[in-house]
């Protein structure tokens, strides 16, 4: 299973440099010592709520980030350093992004040609139109332009460029909003297509209902950090998560009472000291007012002293 690994995130952090009041510089981390890993044939969901920094992991790997960021860390596909030169050769062939903004498609091309790139032959034309219809799009959607569209088609349009090429990893950043269920439940269904045809894909999503129900495993992302990893199949029980913040996200899910809990995720710059869910948790104890790492914990891995001392933790990573 490990020589099956495509793509391994380490430690990886990404900071902005701010300027603040004349040219005092401030450096702002929105993703803190990621960790997560993508095997062939497996799907990946990263779960998180809206600015826990799921665009910017996407954007990180594809290297398509801001000018003023910084990353930290190591991105390996394949056993081998993502580089930059690397990902030219990649990217759009063995490495593909499903954008999370609509606006990824030219507006003044026919939706057919895009997704088709530079193919012109009557096979990749046919392809078109399979994937079309597979995601239930109406007869000669190919001829329309990204205008003619709604919201949910011109996603639907997105997912079926990454199928088109059939890559080996696809990062697919929030692939679902807009559309209604039976859509979105389709479109998952195709990343598990994917994924069960040997590609290894990572979904970054805020619906932890649709994650559970498609993927293999599932990552917590908590402003910019990784909560808690586990099999998919954890997340059917609120007994079998261990970090609060999980827990809290499932009694929220609309089967198990939609149950918000207070207080809201803090941004960059208002991170508390030691654990970051710590001022919304509990369980706080001062103790986690620390360092806290994220570490191997039954078969999954989480970042809680609570969890650890209950003697469930392994080795610091
Ligand atoms: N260029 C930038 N400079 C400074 N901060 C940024 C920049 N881009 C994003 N951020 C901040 O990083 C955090 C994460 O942004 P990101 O877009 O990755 O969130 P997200 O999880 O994708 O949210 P959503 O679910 O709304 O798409 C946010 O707090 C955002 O304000
Ligand atoms: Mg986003």
């Amino acid at each position: 299973m490990e020589e099956k690994i495509l793509l391994e995130i380490r430690n990886f952090s990404i900071s902005f440099t701010q300027y603040e009041r004349g040219l005092r510089q401030k450096e702002l981390t929105v993703i803190r010592d990621l960790n997560v890993r993508v095997r062939a044939g497996e799907l990946v969901a990263v779960v998180g709520s809206s600015g826990s920094g799921k665009s910017l992991l996407a954007h990180g790997i594809l290297g398509i980030l801001p000018y003023n960021s910084r990353c930290e860390g190591e991105i390996l596909y394949r056993g081998e350093p993502l580089t930059r030169r690397r990902l030219k050769k990649l990217r759009g062939r063995e490495i593909v992004l499903v954008p999370q903004s609509v606006a990824y498609l030219d507006p003044l091309m026919k939706v057919g040609r895009q997704v088709r790139s530079s193919r012109k032959d009557a096979e990749s034309k046919n392809r078109v139109k399979a994937l079309f219809r597979q995601a239930n799009l109406p007869e000669n959607t190919e001829d329309k332009y990204p205008f003619e569209l709604s919201g949910g088609m011109a996603r639907r349009v997105l997912v079926s460029t990454a199928r088109m090429g059939q890559p080996n990893l696809v990062i697919a950043d929030e692939p679902t909003p807009g559309m209604h269920l039976d859509a979105a439940k389709q479109t998952m269904q195709a990343f598990r297509e994917m994924a069960d045809g040997g590609a290894g894909v990572l979904l970054i999503t805020h619906d932890l209902e649709l994650a559970v129900e498609t993927a293999d495993r599932i990552v917590v992302f908590y402003a910019g950090e990784t909560l808690e990893e586990e099999p998919a199949s954890a997340f059917m029980q609120e007994e079998t998560l261990r970090h609060p913040y999980s827990k809290a996200l499932w009694r929220a899910m609309p089967a198990h009472g939609f149950a918000s809990a207070p207080g809201s995720q803090p941004y960059g710059a208002d991170r508390p000291e030691g654990c970051i869910y710590g001022p919304r948790c509990p369980e706080y104890t001062c103790a986690c007012g620390a360092e806290i790492p994220f570490v191997p914990a039954g078969e999954g891995w989480v970042r809680c002293l609570r969890c650890v001392e209950q003697g469930e933790g392994g080795e610091e990573t």
